[in-house]
């Protein structure tokens, strides 16, 4: 664990993030910079952070994801979503949260930096009737402004804080909001089968979870409410080939002899249970919802 080291402080925005206390007012030696922590520990991921043709490749099979999942709804239910609202989903996939969400609130901005998730939400909303959500092709890195991002409501950053500096991007949410912001990160091993990397060979190391965004949190002065949806997903396939194509892609080009391995394991633990193969165990992936209300 790393002792304090002083980071350079964000560039409050223009709208409002000045609120935030800067960790540099904690007493050197006495304190953890969350912040630092959580970057070592990125640094450390097994499962790299993926670049936009990574995720633009990703959009093309985002909705024909092998299972089912509780957790839209979940997060829309922990919002209690009012209908006056306008809502920035900052990195906001093919809609997994702002498809339900619309129907619940005024307008929500939707942005992301893969162009192509963005087509599939436009595509979506299309095929729905849904005209209150609108694209913005932006990155975290991205100058909002100049994007034409502004203020909003409510901000939200679902399963999407993959970034080089947690601080900063909490700033940016922050200074996006006038009302509240909603983060949401893995709790552990968070989706990945720490089974099937061991299965493989490769050491899964999924990175820092939710407790480190906790921390920065309360070391930047905001006390999150904080509370978990479980999500108990169960993968269906219609064969084996299917099966490893997915995880080929999910953990990252496998090589032959992972590949292998994999098919061995899948040997093993795939049963046939009304026309699918599904694992013989059960997965619980949990995620921590965080939200504060500005002040
Ligand atoms: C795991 S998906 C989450 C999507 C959605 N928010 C959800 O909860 O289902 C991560 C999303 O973050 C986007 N993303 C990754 N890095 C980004 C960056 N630097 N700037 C903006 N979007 C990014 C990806 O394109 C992808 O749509």
């Amino acid at each position: 664990m790393a002792g304090y080291s002083a980071s350079p402080a964000p560039k409050a925005g223009p709208t409002g993030a000045k609120r935030i206390r800067k960790p540099e007012k904690l007493t050197a030696g006495t304190a953890i910079d969350w912040n630092a922590v959580w970057k070592e520990q990125s640094a450390r991921r097994s499962v790299k952070k993926r670049d936009v043709t990574f995720w633009n490749q990703k959009a093309l099979t985002f909705f024909k994801k092998p299972w089912e999942s509780n957790y839209p709804e979940d997060f829309v239910r922990i919002m209690e979503p009012r209908r006056c609202w306008t809502v920035l989903d900052m990195a906001c996939g093919t809609g997994a949260l702002a498809i339900p969400l619309s129907k619940y609130v005024r307008r929500i901005t939707a942005a992301d930096f893969a162009p192509r998730m963005l087509e599939a939400l436009a595509e979506q909303c299309k095929i729905q009737g849904i005209e209150n959500v609108t694209t913005i092709n932006a990155s975290w890195e991205d100058d909002w402004a100049a994007k034409g991002i502004g203020r909003y409501d409510v901000v939200i950053a679902s399963r999407s804080l993959v970034v080089d500096d947690l601080q900063h991007a909490i700033v940016k949410l922050n200074g996006a909001a006038r009302e509240r912001v909603y983060i949401s990160t893995i709790v552990g091993d968070g989706p990945h089968d720490r089974k099937i990397h061991e299965a493989v060979g490769r050491r899964l190391s999924p990175g820092p979870d939710y407790i480190y965004t906790y921390n920065l949190l309360h070391q930047l002065g905001i006390y999150a409410n904080i509370t978990f949806i479980k999500d108990s997903r169960q993968e269906r396939f219609p064969d084996h080939d299917t099966a490893l194509g997915y995880y080929d892609n999910f953990l990252g080009k496998l090589t032959k002899a992972e590949k292998k391995e994999l098919r061995r394991y899948l040997g093993e633990h795939l049963v046939l249970k009304n026309g699918k193969w599904i694992f013989d165990y059960r997965r619980t992936t949990r995620w921590a919802v965080m939200w504060w209300e500005k002040e």
